[in-house]
């Protein structure tokens, strides 16, 4: 079965896990995670099942942005190392099979960077043109992304005497890719971090990074249309890997969504991230209801055979609920961050999973297996598979953005360093590094790490959660969500319990001719459909369940 699943497109049943150098481990006691410490833990990463690493800016910058404000496109910023620890951590990670992907942040740079102080010094600088200038900004400008920091994506820059664009912080103007040469100076730099043997980019805002060509596709011909854009950085990438990917934070509705996998053809993005199903996710658990998934499930598009949707329930910002309306992100707020310091730009909370479910491992380990079960690619952030939790006197996006806890110790055995100086507080309390560690979890078999273990290697295991179309299964109960996932010849239904009360249900799965038998993945105990083709089983309080379908003269390995 799996044989089918050729490299070439690995990132299909891939599983994602996402870091940030500074936060990972700190290998020579300054207080800085680096690129050292990084590699010393592929090994663990590796054990964990992961097969990519998703890599947050690790370039040069001005720090005003966790990293996203670059000033040096080529570069690797200081703190975390040289060139040459990249190339041993690319080459490291590569021998333990895991592939590496970096966070690709062309849609605007720092104001620091080169290229913006040589355009705004100069009209007549040739990097005038790789920005967004105007003397009188459009009356109806869209809204800033984040609005507890500025007022207008447009700013006036004393020195360039013109208003510049920027849909972030006014600190990272935007680029204009209208401009031919900063469109050459993106692939450039793009093939240098390939040829250094990166499997792709985590491809930041793609819709702004495209808008520029939007607009202004309409006033000069000569300009691609957006998506011929993307269409060539993917082949790009393609041309010069083979096998690299682009995966797009698109966070658009479903139906505007599609058209940057390239619709007809799947040759634009790799894949995106489910922003929707995420949210309705979690509107679905603050009621205990599995259907607010299930229909997005159902509503969503499926991607060309040569994409993939990626699904997460947490990343480094905040837990964004700007697709759900204000009633249902008010439910999402009363049940998880009713306090408005977990709160942030009025649309998302700044917290990590185990602490908005109160802890409850129960209801944490059925949400990951669902994470799991999904149609799609797992992405997870890290300290998700030890149960970390946010620290709550950080205030905003960077409250989830703390230290690694690898061992019991104050410092979570991120650093022998000074605490001061690390890039963000270790977390006290019941989710401090004395309660959630991953020394502690590494050997006991009942710890959620080694869940998370189990949950990659079956997801591995079943390669048509990656590869294979999903049905959304019929029973009685609204707080089940129970799906079959299938491919070719392979079958896996899958059922989670998102409520804290049993449920009995009663389906009827697609069932190959013959007889017929259900393997439950996480203890082998078997099921034999009833004569009609239909299963009843009983779901504790936020259980779930793997049911394998197979003849009953195959042998599966649980
Ligand atoms: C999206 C990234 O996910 C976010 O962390 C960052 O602040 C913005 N892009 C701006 O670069």
């Amino acid at each position: 079965m799996s044989a089918k699943a050729t490299s070439d497109v690995w990132w299909k049943n891939a599983v994602v896990y996402c870091l940030d150098v500074e936060t990972f481990l700190d290998s020579d006691g300054d207080g800085c995670g680096d690129l050292k410490g990084l590699t010393d833990r592929l090994d663990y990463l590796a054990g964990l099942g992961v097969s990519c690493l998703w890599l947050m800016p690790f370039y040069p910058s001005n720090d005003r942005d966790d990293g996203y404000d670059i000033t040096d496109f080529y570069g690797i910023d200081g703190r975390l190392g040289t060139p040459g620890d990249f190339a041993e951590m690319i080459r490291t990670a590569s021998d333990r099979g895991i592939r590496v992907v970096a966070d690709l942040v062309v849609n605007h740079t720092s104001d620091q960077h080169p290229w913006f102080q040589a355009a705004r010094s100069d009209r007549d600088s040739p990097y005038r043109d790789f920005y967004v200038w105007s003397d009188d900004p459009p009356d109806n400008p869209p809204a800033p992304t984040f609005p507890d920091q500025e007022t207008s994506v447009w700013t006036f820059d004393e020195q360039a005497g013109q208003y510049y664009l920027h849909r972030f912080y006014r600190h990272q103007p935007d680029l204009n890719v209208t401009n031919p040469k900063l469109r050459d100076e993106i692939v450039k730099m793009m093939g240098f971090w390939l040829q250094l043997g990166m499997s792709g980019f985590r491809v930041d805002a793609v819709p702004f990074l495209l808008e520029t060509l939007g607009v202004d596709a309409a006033e000069a011909d000569s300009l691609p249309d957006p998506h011929t854009y993307l269409r060539e950085l993917r082949a790009f990438v393609g041309r010069r890997t083979g096998d690299g990917i682009l995966l797009g934070e698109v966070n658009l509705p479903f139906e505007q969504q599609t058209a940057f996998f390239g619709s007809d053809y799947g040759d634009e993005l790799t894949m995106q991230f489910d922003f929707v199903g995420m949210q309705q996710l979690y509107l679905g658990l603050a009621r205990g209801d599995a259907r607010p998934l299930a229909a997005a499930l159902t509503a969503r598009p499926t991607p060309p055979d040569s994409c993939q949707w990626a699904s997460f329930v947490r990343n480094h910002d905040e837990l964004t609920l700007d697709k759900l309306s204000d009633d249902e992100r008010r439910e999402v707020f009363d049940a998880f961050g009713p306090d408005p310091s977990m709160q942030v730009f009025g649309r998302g909370l700044a917290r990590r999973l185990p602490p908005m479910m109160g802890g409850d491992e129960r209801r944490v380990r059925m949400i990951y297996s669902l994470l799991f079960a999904l149609p799609g690619t797992p992405v997870l952030f890290y300290g998700e598979e030890i149960g970390m939790g946010e620290h709550p006197d950080v205030s905003g996006r960077q409250a989830v953005r703390t230290p690694m806890q690898w061992t019991p110790d104050e410092s979570g055995g991120f650093s022998r360093g000074p605490a001061d100086v690390f890039p963000a507080p270790v977390v006290t309390g019941v989710f401090g590094p004395g309660n959630v560690n991953v020394a502690d979890q590494l050997n006991d078999p009942d710890s959620l790490l080694s869940f998370m273990q189990r949950l990659t290697r079956r997801y591995r295991s079943c390669p048509e959660l990656g590869w294979g179309s999903c049905e959304v299964l019929s029973q009685p109960s609204s707080a089940v969500l129970a799906l079959q996932t299938s491919w070719d010849d392979a079958s896996v239904i899958t059922l989670h319990n998102f409520a804290d009360v049993a449920a009995e249900v009663r389906f009827r799965p697609t069932l190959p001719p013959g007889d017929v038998i259900l393997t439950e993945l996480a203890s082998g105990s078997t099921i034999r459909p009833d004569r009609d083709g239909s299963v009843q089983l009983r779901l504790e309080p936020y259980d779930h369940s793997w049911l394998r379908v197979t003849d009953t003269s195959s042998r599966e390995i649980t």
